[in-house]
């Protein structure tokens, strides 16, 4: 497409959506590489960044206090053996920092809860989400309610929500990881050899990522130092969405849309350590959660190539027998009308 005439629709887009101009040049960059524009009603939120924070007028302690939120979040490493059993930072699935439209940017969060989360039916908070992904997408156990390293966390995300209103009625553009359209079919086969072409040389073959004397370089798309199954991106449409709008790594929506499924579906049929809400069988998961969460991936699936039955194992991974204490935790057991 013409880019003039795009910047022009943009422009006007942006305009209707109330948007103002210096906030939008950052997000016409992404028009330009080809994400979709904000339509019109989408609140559109620039996030500030770490410079910002220098200049903002705020407590020097809070400052100190969200700059060790923003370096948890960005080298979540540094809680290895503790609250993470995995390969991961959070900013391995956040990219950007936790500011990226289509990257599940953070700050989002902040403005939208609490609220009531299908996942574990009932009404969360801030702290409650980010244990979720402690729980699931590191493989680990979260940090305590309350604690220097929760609020370290939670006050990074909401400062990057600086600004944006509280409980918006809109939408929110570039919110989570928005999967291009299902195609008919879904190959393994094909999405193992595109792996190995647009992927491996950072993954590896085998999918463990690259540790280099023990430090971080790429993170493990499937094994043990890669996410477990019960987190977000086991979900074929979310790690279709994820890959279509972010990798291969400084190429994102390179891929078709079928490619970027593909992959995602060869992905997802990898092993990865067990789901925890696991108690005693892949049966008794699928049980409680084939109808929700796993109606979205292949958890239990049997592989077509070796018969192999995805999940069923007792493996954790590097988090052995330690459950995540918040995994099942419910609220307001009397909650009257
Ligand atoms: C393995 C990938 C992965 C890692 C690592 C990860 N997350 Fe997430 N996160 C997700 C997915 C997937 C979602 C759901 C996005 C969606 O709904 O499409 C999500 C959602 C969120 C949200 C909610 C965003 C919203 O729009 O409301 C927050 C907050 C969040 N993650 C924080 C964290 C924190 C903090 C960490 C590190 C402790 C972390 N995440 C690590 C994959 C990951
Ligand atoms: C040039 C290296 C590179 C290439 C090529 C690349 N990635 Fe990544 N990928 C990364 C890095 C680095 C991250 C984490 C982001 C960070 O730490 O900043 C990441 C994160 C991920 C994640 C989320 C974390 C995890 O490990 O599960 C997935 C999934 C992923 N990539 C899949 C892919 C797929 C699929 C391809 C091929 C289409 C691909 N990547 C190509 C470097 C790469």
């Amino acid at each position: 497409m013409n880019i003039q005439k795009t910047t022009l629709a943009v422009a006007s887009a942006t305009l209707a959506a109330g948007i103002s101009m210096a906030a939008w040049a950052e997000y016409e960059t992404l028009v330009e590489m080809g994400y979709p524009a904000p339509q019109e009603g989408e609140l559109v939120h620039v996030p500030p960044t770490m410079a910002d924070l220098e200049e903002a007028d705020l407590h020097p302690e809070l400052k100190q206090v969200i700059r060790r939120g923003y370096d948890l979040f960005t080298n979540t490493q540094q809680l290895r053996g503790e609250n993470v059993f995995n390969d991961m930072n959070c900013s391995s699935c956040h990219l950007g920092e936790g500011r990226q439209p289509f990257s599940a940017p953070i700050w989002p969060a902040a403005v939208t809860l609490p609220n009531f989360r299908g996942k574990n039916q009932h009404v969360n908070n801030l702290e409650e989400r980010i244990a979720g992904c402690f729980a699931y997408s590191m493989n680990g156990t979260p940090p305590a309610y309350g604690s220097d390293d929760m609020l370290a966390l939670s006050a990074y995300h909401r400062w990057l929500a600086t600004g944006a209103p509280v409980y918006p009625d809109q939408p929110i553009y570039g919110r989570g990881f928005p999967a291009p359209e299902r195609p008919e079919t879904l190959s393994y086969e094909n999405g193992e050899a595109l792996f190995v072409e647009n992927c491996a040389i950072c993954h590896s073959e085998d999918g463990s990522g690259l540790y280099e004397d023990g430090e971080y370089v790429f993170p493990a798309t499937w094994g043990d130092g890669s996410n477990n199954w019960g987190a977000g991106i086991v979900r074929t449409h979310t790690a279709a969405g994820f890959i279509k709008n972010n990798m291969p790594l400084g190429q994102p929506l390179s891929l078709s849309d079928q490619q970027a499924w593909d992959i995602a579906y060869y992905m997802t049929r990898q092993e990865r350590p067990q789901d925890p809400r696991f108690t005693e069988s892949v049966d008794q998961v699928l049980e409680q959660f084939g109808p929700t969460f796993h109606k979205h991936s292949s958890y239990g699936d049997v592989r077509e190539h070796d018969g192999h039955r995805l999940a069923d194992h007792a493996n954790w991974g590097e988090k052995g027998d330690i459950v995540p204490w918040n995994v099942g935790q419910g609220r307001f057991e009397n909650l009257e009308d």
